[in-house]
């Protein structure tokens, strides 16, 4: 089954064309993103109206991309997978209508996919994972832990209290006057850095040892950079020892939760899944104890529509349809 996906729940634009026959086995024949960086960079954060104003603009010429990226019309095309929430409701809209469009123009059935399903499912397009796995998602707008039981069926295990991982990074590097998203630059600047020169406090959620919380870490480096000593710091230091200590918070309850879970594979993913240091760390955390990390590629990790695609596929395989008449979720359970 040929399927196109559709994803704009936040500021990327993104289509992709997955080929399968299996559930939760696929090959990616396209996977395109516009990105809109550099719209909201000037801003310091994602500006909704703008995300979704320049949606509108680009999501034609995505999936157009995508189809010829796979070499295929979209009379091929034989099933639809759309991102419905959660997300910025102006954004998801956007995509959610373009692909009632295409389903009310062809005739094709289409699926509504919640975006962290689509994070949880994304290890799977390069590689067999058997289930139960445990996913740790840790994004700018996400960080949980999920077990992964079957298609269709996520257990959550932790979740943050306050900001996302990816959150804490980006609003670091504005304290630290780096830009924005921030990162991948406070990463590349760690391996430059002194990880046990400052002391960055870890904080540990009471009576819940699988949650996370990161606000903490960031009001450390911002009241750190209010004195003069801490602004005497090398930002290189002062970078690595932040990361080191968003790593060891993220790896402390993952490892905890993997080893109730009784998993073999850790599945790690979302944008943060991009940084070195956890990739290093949470590898060896697993094989410490006989488990095996498996982190997807970097293109789909973050934000992408082959993961949609893939997520939806396994209803569309079984002959299954939403109505066009489901609505965009900004704050969609799963
Ligand atoms: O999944 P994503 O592309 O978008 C969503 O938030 O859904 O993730 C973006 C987040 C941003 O907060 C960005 O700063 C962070 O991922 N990020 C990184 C790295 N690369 C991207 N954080 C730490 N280290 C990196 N190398
Ligand atoms: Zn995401």
């Amino acid at each position: 089954m040929l399927i196109l996906g559709i994803e704009s729940s936040c500021d990327d634009a993104a289509a992709a064309v997955i080929e399968t026959a299996t559930a939760g086995i696929a090959e990616v024949r396209s996977s395109t993103v516009a990105n809109q960086d550099d719209i909201h960079r000037a801003y310091g954060g994602i500006v909704p109206e703008l995300a979704s104003r320049n949606h509108v603009i680009t999501i034609t010429a995505v999936i157009e991309r995508a189809l010829a990226g796979a070499g295929c019309a979209l009379g091929d095309i034989e099933g639809i997978a759309v991102t419905r929430g959660p997300g910025l409701v102006g954004s998801l809209l956007v995509g959610l209508m373009c692909a009632k469009g295409l389903a009310q123009g062809t005739g094709l059935p289409m699926v509504g996919v919640n975006h962290i399903e689509g994070h949880l499912l994304a290890p799977l397009l390069e590689h067999r994972i058997a289930m139960p796995y445990l996913a740790l998602v840790v994004s700018g707008g996400h960080t949980a832990l999920f077990a992964v039981e079957d298609f269709g069926r996520y257990r959550r295990l932790g979740r943050t209290r306050d900001d996302a991982a990816g959150e804490a990074f980006d609003k670091v590097a504005k304290l630290m006057g780096l830009g924005y998203p921030g990162g991948r630059v406070i990463d590349e600047m760690s391996r430059k850095g002194n990880r046990k020169r400052v002391r960055i406090p870890r904080a540990q959620v009471k009576g819940a040892p699988l949650d996370f919380s990161f606000s903490g870490v960031k009001t450390a480096v911002a009241t750190l950079l209010a004195t003069a000593d801490g602004r005497a710091e090398l930002p290189e230091d002062l970078a690595a020892s932040f990361q080191e200590a968003v790593v060891d918070m993220l790896v402390k309850p993952t490892v905890a939760a993997a080893r109730e879970l009784g998993a073999d594979t850790i599945a790690l993913t979302g944008g943060v899944a991009a940084n070195s240091r956890l990739r290093v760390r949470l590898a060896e955390a697993a094989a410490a104890e006989g488990r095996r990390l498996v982190a997807p590629a970097l293109k789909y990790c973050t934000d992408n529509a082959a993961m949609i695609a893939l997520a939806g596929s396994y209803r569309l395989l079984r002959g299954e349809r939403d109505e066009l008449t489901i609505d965009a979720e900004a704050n969609l359970a799963l």
